[in-house]
């Protein structure tokens, strides 16, 4: 165990004071008041090992990747594919052939809608996703089913925000192509049982992707131990750089499916009659990738390896726990989202205030909180709100955090209460 683990074994204070001063953006005012940053879940911030990684490639390794044999070429690919090796070890995958960089969770998601889905789809198939998907998670398989023919189903959802797990046993059928659900969601906090989803799926032969962006940094993620068959992630919501993220999938999977893009990089030998196309993990990382982008990631994934996980787990449930003591009985506030396994998010309206009031009153506080429909308009649709307020909690708030959030929400009171 690294030293960084005993972190959360100390007093709360001492802890997170450490941690908190690796983060240099919290220590900024934001309109007079110390920043109280609580919009986790639309980006994290970064630790300064992180933004360190980034800065250093860029002063002394910027090259291009995998083209040059002179020696900052060299380093800059030897630290490209170190960073795939880290991102292999932290979720367990099998090898490196099955880690494809990516833009994001966005892009991962597409690049399965458009790979896998787009050459073996057809009229009469179903993909199966839920209600509580994020439109990254919707809107590639409706462009897939429109190309196809095939159509979606959607699991629906319980008041409290959970899966009806009836109703997903149902919708299996034998012309179910694939499950593509969220492992975590954004809006409500909701952790899937992602594991019976799975084991349900793969008795009728049917492949998963899970939508990890939000999970990957509140939860140990195996991808052997889930079995599931794709894993989209991003970097910066789990402490790395925007712009880059991850797609696992099985290697037999990935070794079947066409490109997604052409390009560069992604070749074995190009004809004007035809091409030949590279190997794993080569073959869906056309051009030149986001370099500085992997290191951060690689430096990230150093930075949370070095913290334990079910330290961080029991200091964010307690966070989330007295964020939802503090909003049972303040006045006129309904939390959405009330499922029994939730990662740190508190999702709420008030009844007489609208989200984006709040989120501009607290602003002025010094609190960030997200407010909108969290870009899950048919999960706003199902709960009868048209959008939340929404605080999403990370390793270094505080429960002097949810404080300051609750003192922004009486000053919301008092202008609109
Ligand atoms: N999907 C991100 C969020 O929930 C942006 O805020």
């Amino acid at each position: 165990m690294s030293s960084r683990a005993d972190t959360f074994n100390t007093s709360e204070t001492s802890a997170i004071e450490q941690i908190r001063a690796d983060f240099p953006v919290l220590k900024q005012t934001v309109h007079g008041k110390p920043l109280v940053y609580l919009d986790n879940a639309a980006t994290t911030q970064k630790p300064q090992q992180v933004i360190d990684a980034v800065k250093n490639y860029y002063t002394h390794d910027n090259a291009n990747v995998h083209r040059g044999l002179h020696t900052l070429s060299e380093r800059a690919t030897d630290q490209y594919e170190q960073a795939r090796n880290k991102v292999r070890d932290y979720i367990n995958a099998a090898s490196s052939n099955e880690i494809i960089f990516t833009r994001g969770t966005t892009e991962s998601i597409n690049l399965v809608a458009q790979s896998f889905g787009r050459s073996r789809l057809k009229p009469g198939d179903e993909i199966i996703i839920s209600t509580m998907e994020h439109h990254s998670n919707i809107v590639p398989w409706q462009l897939t089913c429109e190309q196809t023919g095939a159509t979606l189903k959607v699991i629906p959802i319980s008041d409290a925000g959970e899966l009806d797990l009836d109703a997903y046993k149902k919708l299996l059928s034998k012309n179910t192509r694939l499950v593509a659900l969220v492992h975590a969601s954004n809006a409500l906090g909701t952790v899937n049982p992602v594991t019976d989803i799975i084991e349900l799926a793969h008795a009728q032969d049917v492949p998963v992707l899970l939508d990890g962006a939000q999970a990957i940094a509140h939860m140990p993620v195996d991808v052997q131990a889930l079995d599931c068959d794709f894993y989209a992630f991003s970097a910066h919501k789990a402490f790395g750089p925007t712009g880059i993220g991850v797609l696992y999938g099985k290697e037999k999977l990935l070794d079947a499916m066409p490109p997604y893009q052409g390009g560069g990089e992604m070749i074995r030998t190009v004809s004007f009659e035809r091409s030949e196309y590279g190997q794993l993990p080569n073959k869906f990382e056309a051009g030149t990738p986001h370099i500085a982008g992997a290191i951060g990631l690689g430096a990230a994934i150093d930075y949370i390896s070095a913290l334990d996980f079910s330290a961080i787990h029991q200091h964010e449930s307690s966070v989330l726990e007295y964020a939802h003591q503090r909003a049972a009985d303040y006045p006129g506030l309904k939390i959405i989202g009330q499922a029994k396994n939730k990662i740190s998010v508190l999702s709420f309206v008030l009844d007489y205030a609208h989200p984006h009031d709040i989120g501009t009153i607290v602003d002025h506080e010094g609190v960030a909180i997200r407010v909108g429909h969290h870009c899950a308009m048919p999960l706003m649709d199902r709960l009868c709100v048209p959008a939340t307020a929404r605080a999403s909690f990370s390793i270094y708030n505080t429960h002097a955090d949810v404080d300051a959030l609750f003192t922004g929400l009486d000053s919301v009171r008092s202008l609109f209460g």
